[in-house]
This record gives structure tokens, C-alpha cells and sequence, in this order.
């Protein structure tokens, strides 16, 4: 089958709408918490990459740690009165990252077991060290075990030949420690080898340059010129999903590892940041 067989794309649309309204990544169990899954998030500036990844976020139970070297994808939830109940969003500054996950700043309520706390950092670009600083927060995952770790803009943290050691061994060595791990990027190219061989999932929203499109199709194993079409043809803010963990089909069958998604809806969006936000209260 190609990307383009729209028979397959419709079935596949509408088990995501009536199956799982309300999960972020849906159809056969593709995010399961409580197993690594490593996801690459592609495509040029502005196509959707962020709202999808905090999309797919919103829906993980445990604790977050989000790097956001551009600064766009601050959490609201920061600048307001957390209720109770609801996951605790903690800015860190890049020079104050602790050594052991910060179980004294985790609410202490008694109806809640367990609130997932998610720390924000919006490294100082300016910094000399900013890629080994936020490696600091990589250990800081490696070491409290079971987590997610959201990057936007992987290819800041993880250049090709000069990835970090906990950013390193996070991406590839994460799955026993059950760190989850989102990497949003502009473009395929320069970034850490590994990027695309350790994705179970691989999100491509629109990209222009034909060289990273075949960059992307080689990296999942997928014809160039049929991968092409599918990301051609793809609406503003829709994307094509690859999933790894798929076997290949057998003889006849519809191949369900690469299928077109339609862009998240206004309600979808609306979830990520709701346009009425509580006062703040000091
Ligand atoms: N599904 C959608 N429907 C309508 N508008 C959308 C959708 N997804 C994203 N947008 C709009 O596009 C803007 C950019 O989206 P987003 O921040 O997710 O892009 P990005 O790929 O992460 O961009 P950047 O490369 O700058 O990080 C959003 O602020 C929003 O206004
Ligand atoms: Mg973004």
C-alpha cells in the first residue's frame, strides 16, 4: 500500500475519533506509560509539531521534564493557581537543575496518591555550557527512572557526534528505565544518528526539502518517492505517523505502519491551552 490509500486513512481516522476521543497518540495501544516509547516529531517551523507533542504529553500519567530551547511552548499552568489534583508544573532555571528528582516539592494531598509533577526549563541560550546544563536534566530522568522527557528542538541537544552522555543514554539505553522520550525538530539532518534508528514512533508534519524527506524515508525504511507523496500531500497541521512497533503486514494486508492523521481539532487544541485560564491568585 502507499501513504496515500485513502481507504486505509479514513478507517484509521475514524477509530482514532471513536476509540480513543480523547488519548494522545491512539490506534493499537501506541503509548503505553509504563514502557519507554521514544518518538521523533518532524517538520518544518510552525507546521504543528508542538501542539501534537503536548498533545501526546497531556495524556502521559507520570512525571515530565520539558526543555524548551525556543521558549514558545511555555505551560500555562505555570502562571496560574494549581488545583488540586492536577499535574504541579515547576520552572527550574538551567543553573539550579537538582541531582535527585525533587520529591520534596511534590504536593502533599491526602486524597491524591501520587500527582505527576512537571518540570519546565527554558535554558539562557546565551549559556556557554547550555547543551551540557540540560544534559544535567537528562541525568536527573536516568536517575528517577520512569518518566518522559519532552525536548523542543532536538537538534539544539543532540547534534550528530556531539549528543551528551545522559541525552545519549536516555535515547538509547532509556527503555529499562522506562523513560519516554519526545524529540521535536525542524529538520532531520545533523542530528544524533540514533535519532531516527531508536524511534518507535516518528510523527512528519509538512516538510519542504526533499533531502530531508528522503532522510526520514530512510531512516524508517520506506520508499522515498511514495514517502514523498504522502508528506506532499499532506494539509496544513495534518502528519503522517510511523509506527515501528507494527509487524509488517501480511500478503494482501493494508501496512498500518505509516498513516496520514488529520490535523488536531479545535477542541483538541483547545484542551492544550484553553483560552478562559483561572486568575491568578497570589
Ligand atoms: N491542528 C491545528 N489547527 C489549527 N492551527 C494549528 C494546529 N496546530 C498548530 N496550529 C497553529 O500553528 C501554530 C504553530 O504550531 P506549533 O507551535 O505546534 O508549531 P511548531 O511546528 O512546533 O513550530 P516551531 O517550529 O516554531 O516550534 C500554533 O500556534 C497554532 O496557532
Ligand atoms: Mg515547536
Amino acid at each position: 500500500m502507499t501513504v496515500n490509500d485513502r481507504a486505509v486513512r479514513a478507517d484509521v481516522q475514524m477509530a482514532r475519533r471513536e476509540l480513543y476521543p480523547y488519548s494522545g497518540i491512539e490506534t493499537e495501544g501506541l503509548l503505553s506509560p509504563d514502557e519507554q516509547t521514544v518518538i521523533a516529531v518532524v517538520g518544518r517551523k510552525h507546521s504543528g509539531k508542538s501542539k501534537l507533542v503536548r498533545h501526546i504529553a497531556a495524556s502521559y500519567p507520570y512525571d515530565q521534564i520539558i526543555i524548551d530551547y525556543h521558549g514558545d511552548d511555555r505551560p500555562w499552568q505555570l502562571d496560574v493557581e494549581r488545583t488540586p489534583g492536577m499535574p504541579y508544573f515547576w520552572q527550574i532555571n538551567e543553573n539550579e537543575v537538582p541531582e535527585r528528582w525533587p520529591e520534596w516539592k511534590r504536593p502533599d494531598e491526602d486524597d491524591v496518591a501520587e500527582v505527576p509533577m512537571i518540570l519546565y526549563c527554558q535554558p539562557d541560550a546565551g549559556s556557554s555550557d547550555v547543551v551540557g546544563q540540560m544534559d544535567e536534566l537528562f541525568k536527573l530522568a536516568w536517575l528517577h527512572t520512569r518518566c518522559m522527557v519532552i525536548v523542543h528542538e532536538w537538534g539544539e541537544q543532540a547534534r550528530v557526534h556531539r549528543t551528551p552522555p545522559y541525552t545519549r543514554r536516555v535515547l538509547n539505553q532509556g527503555r529499562n528505565r522506562q523513560i519516554s522520550l519526545i524529540m521535536a525538530m525542524h529538520r532531520p539532518r545533523g542530528v544524533e544518528t540514533n535519532t531516527f534508528p531508536q524511534a518507535d514512533l516518528v510523527a512528519v508534519f509538512q516538510v519542504p526539502i526533499k533531502g530531508d524527506r528522503d532522510l526520514i524515508a530512510d531512516g524508517i525504511g520506506w520508499d522515498r518517492d511514495d514517502f514523498s507523496a504522502g508528506v506532499n500531500g499532506l494539509p496544513p497541521y495534518g502528519y503522517l505517523l510511523y509506527d515501528r512497533r507494527l509487524p509488517p503486514p501480511v500478503e494482501g494486508a493494508p501496512d498500518r505502519r505509516l498513516l496520514e492523521y488529520p490535523p488536531l481539532t479545535p477542541d483538541e487544541l483547545a484542551e492544550i491551552d484553553p483560552e478562559i485560564k483561572p486568575m491568578k491568585t497570589m
